[in-house]
């Protein structure tokens, strides 16, 4: 598999650690030092599937594809105003594609694991050759806005790539360890004259602390094994695109690792935590200020509720 075009898009409001402050008991100070966001793009009066398609079209354009070219598409969504259809079965029909498509829930991990989808799609399958992934979330939406703890961390966006045959992806991993009480959100379903149960209801639950651990050590276990399966050091890695959940979980990997600053490029302090857009998002603005040279070693690394986590080693 080989990236042929990427592409975002985000929300027009911008909302910065000020604008908190005025409903919330925080500050600018504990937010950019806790966690290293200054502002979010936050969804208001748009909706998630016209920013993924403007996601989608960018990347396609920049392989030179049209949507009718698309074999496949894979959207990787946690929520949106849509129970069924498929977002991607939305997608699909507002880019004018034709190809069938799925959802995948792999929280903030979603982009590792669409790619590893992609990969053996096609690997295996002789009429798939392009295949678009395109990762929108609205977390925003799942937070409670008078929870501190949570709602300053996340922001909504889209980002997208066009993949196809080819050899540059060396090496991907995968994890999954049920572990449902660290982060996770219920919801009601509709009530029938048989139910006897109670459910729950409500916003995202988190446990920062665990989470910070967990995603420090599943992310040097992933990066070191993708980095080994492809036969190569820490060194020798040009670009190590983290899932931007807090700039203190990417130092503190990345001091593991001994690695630079400039190896490990963020944008979190504009846009927080996009769940499973974060990477696709950075990898587009790397991209599109042409600071990706072909053959550069690039590591991506996510993890997310489940506990899911991934991680992927490919050559530009
Ligand atoms: N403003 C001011 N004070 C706050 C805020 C806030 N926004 N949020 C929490 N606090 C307070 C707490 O109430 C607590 O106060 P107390 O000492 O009086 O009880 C104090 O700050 C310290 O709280 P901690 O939770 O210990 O702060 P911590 O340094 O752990 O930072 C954070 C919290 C930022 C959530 C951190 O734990 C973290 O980033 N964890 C990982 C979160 C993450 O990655 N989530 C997403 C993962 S998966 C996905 O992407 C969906």
């Amino acid at each position: 598999m080989k990236i042929l075009g990427t592409g975002s898009a985000h929300p027009s409001k911008t909302v910065t650690n000020d604008m908190l402050e005025h409903f919330l008991d925080t500050s600018d100070e504990w937010i950019r030092t806790r966690t290293g966001i200054r502002q979010r793009q936050l969804i208001t009066d748009e909706k998630l599937e016209d920013i993924a398609v403007s996601a989608a079209q960018k990347a396609l354009d920049r392989a030179g594809i049209s949507p009718k070219d698309l074999d496949f598409i894979i959207c990787s969504n946690v929520v949106n105003e849509y129970i069924t259809p498929a977002l991607s079965c939305i997608i699909q029909g507002k880019l004018g594609a034709e190809c069938p498509c799925i959802d995948l829930n792999g929280a903030c991990a979603g982009f590792i694991y669409s790619l590893d989808i992609a990969e053996s799609y096609l690997s295996s399958k002789s009429d798939i050759n392009n295949i678009l992934i395109v990762c929108a979330e609205e977390p925003t939406r799942m937070v409670d806005w008078a929870d501190r703890g949570t709602c300053v961390l996340f922001g909504d966006g889209a980002g997208a790539v066009v993949v196809g045959k080819g050899d540059n992806v060396k090496s991907i991993r995968l994890s999954t360890t049920s572990k449902q009480e660290s982060l996770y959100q219920q919801r009601k379903l509709q009530d029938t004259p048989f139910i006897t149960k109670d459910e729950a209801h409500g916003p995202l639950v988190m446990n920062g602390q665990e989470v910070f651990k967990l995603a420090v050590s599943s992310s040097l276990r992933d990066i070191k094994g993708v980095i080994s399966d492809s036969h190569l050091t820490e060194n020798d890695v040009d670009h190590f695109l983290l899932h931007q959940a807090n700039i203190r979980i990417i130092d503190t990997i990345r001091q593991s690792l001994n690695q630079d600053k400039d190896k490990f490029p963020n944008n979190i302090d504009k846009y927080g935590n996009t769940s499973s857009a974060s990477i696709p998002i950075l990898l587009d603005e790397l991209n599109s200020r042409n600071e990706l040279r072909r053959g550069d070693k690039i590591v991506l690394s996510a993890f997310g509720a489940g506990f899911t986590t991934g991680a992927c080693l490919l050559y530009w």
